[in-house]
């Protein structure tokens, strides 16, 4: 990895906040500039040449994701505008139909509004209950928690995969062989996992994943919705219209072959490019030295952090880049305006997490969240930053 691949840290900023999104590799950029400066058309429509490069880049994409995330078939691989968009379509399009009154859904108070408020609303539709599980003491979900929660009308267990603030890797091998062998769906919420590490859609043996372009190096407003494909094949589209209908008369249509079906409108070409580009490109370093990169760094500091006894660390174990603190007696969000002077960005507030503080009893935290383009010596410039409590109050006056 050359830092110079990326051209937003070719200037004085420290950049902490990798889990709200990420930076973009020159060779991403590049990519969607070239779509738009030399072969610009829509895809799947043009019986000309430049027509034809677009439609070969859009199955290419496909191909890498299914490859990335090892699914069985590009057909299992349909193109979203991201994580919120692919929850909604499983629970509207998959869930509203196959689940009855009183049916459970398991959800935890660590996960982001994307994978609530989507099952809230089916929830109060088709009057099912949602259950959250209990989290440890570290704030992490474990099986023998689930285990607790699950009752015989239990029906989906929907997590992170790595959740946004507690950073816990959650088990979800072990889940999913125990939701399955319950009758159980897992539907996984890989957002903050895909550009940090292995995320094997056969191994995990989820029925429905979900992943947005731009926290893995690729652009906004693309994502992925991994469904089996048996269960895609249940799952009515949300969106109708041009692009994925086979044929349609009067009062009737006929839908095409999947993943097409669930691709109405014109596509996020450029999206969809950069996407493959983002994944080429963590393909070229490899996902398993990333994660060991961050883990590392991650260590590095918390183990610096751990020595200022005015800082209370809220995620001192989780498994991933990202460490979640407060500053004793300091506004969250008034530390963050404070780095902010000295070009670090870093996130304060909820993070869209709004359930978590019934758990760990603070509304507001400080998150850091690492990439692979994060250094030692950035770390050292933050916590030299953080070492002197008395400058941080005199400067945020
Ligand atoms: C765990 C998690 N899930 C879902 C989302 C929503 O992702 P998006 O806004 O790309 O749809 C986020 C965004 O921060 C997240 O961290």
């Amino acid at each position: 990895m050359n830092r110079n691949d990326f051209l937003m840290l070719n200037q004085d900023i420290i950049f902490f906040d990798n889990a709200a999104t990420t930076f973009k590799p020159v060779s991403v950029v590049n990519a969607i500039t070239d779509y738009y400066n030399k072969y610009c058309c829509n895809a799947f429509r043009g019986d000309y040449k430049i027509g034809l490069i677009v439609d070969d880049n859009i199955n290419n994409t496909r191909n890498l994701v299914k490859d990335y995330i090892n699914a069985n078939s590009t057909k299992e691989i349909i193109f979203t505008s991201g994580t919120t968009e692919g929850i909604n379509i499983v629970a509207a399009g998959y869930f509203r139909k196959i689940l009855k009154e009183h049916d459970e859904i398991i959800l935890s108070k660590g996960d982001h509004a994307s994978n609530i408020m989507p099952w809230q609303r089916l929830a109060s539709e088709l009057n099912l209950v949602i259950k959250y599980v209990d989290l440890d003491d570290s704030n992490y979900v474990t099986l023998d928690n689930i285990k607790r929660v699950v009752t015989p009308n239990t029906k989906v267990i929907s997590l992170a995969y790595i959740s946004n603030v507690i950073g816990d890797l959650r088990p979800i091998k072990e889940i999913t062989n125990f939701a399955h062998q319950n009758g159980i769906y897992v539907v996984c919420d890989a957002s903050q996992s895909v550009g940090h590490r292995k995320t094997d859609v056969q191994d995990l043996d989820v029925d429905f994943l979900v992943f947005s372009g731009h926290k893995m190096y690729g652009p906004t407003g693309i994502g992925v919705l991994y469904g089996k494909k048996d269960l895609l094949e249940l799952t009515d589209p949300i969106n109708l219209g041009g692009g994925m209908n086979e044929t349609f008369t009067d009062f009737d249509y006929q839908l095409k072959e999947l993943p097409t079906r669930f691709e109405a409108g014109t596509l996020n070409i450029a999206g969809i490019i950069g996407l493959g580009e983002a994944i080429k490109y963590i393909n070229s370093i490899g996902i398993d030295k990333i994660s060991e990169y961050e883990y590392k760094l991650r260590e590095y500091l918390v183990n610096k952090l751990i020595k200022l006894d005015y800082i209370d660390i809220i995620n001192l174990e989780s498994d991933s880049g990202i460490v979640t603190f407060n500053v004793d007696g300091i506004f969250a969000q008034d530390v963050a305006i404070y780095l902010d002077k000295y070009n670090i960005c870093v996130r304060a507030g909820n993070h869209c997490t709004k359930l978590l503080k019934d758990v760990i009893n603070v509304r507001n935290t400080i998150r850091i969240s690492l990439a692979f383009y994060n250094t030692t010596e950035e770390i050292d410039t933050l916590v030299d930053l953080l070492s002197d409590k008395d400058k941080i109050i005199r400067e945020m006056l």
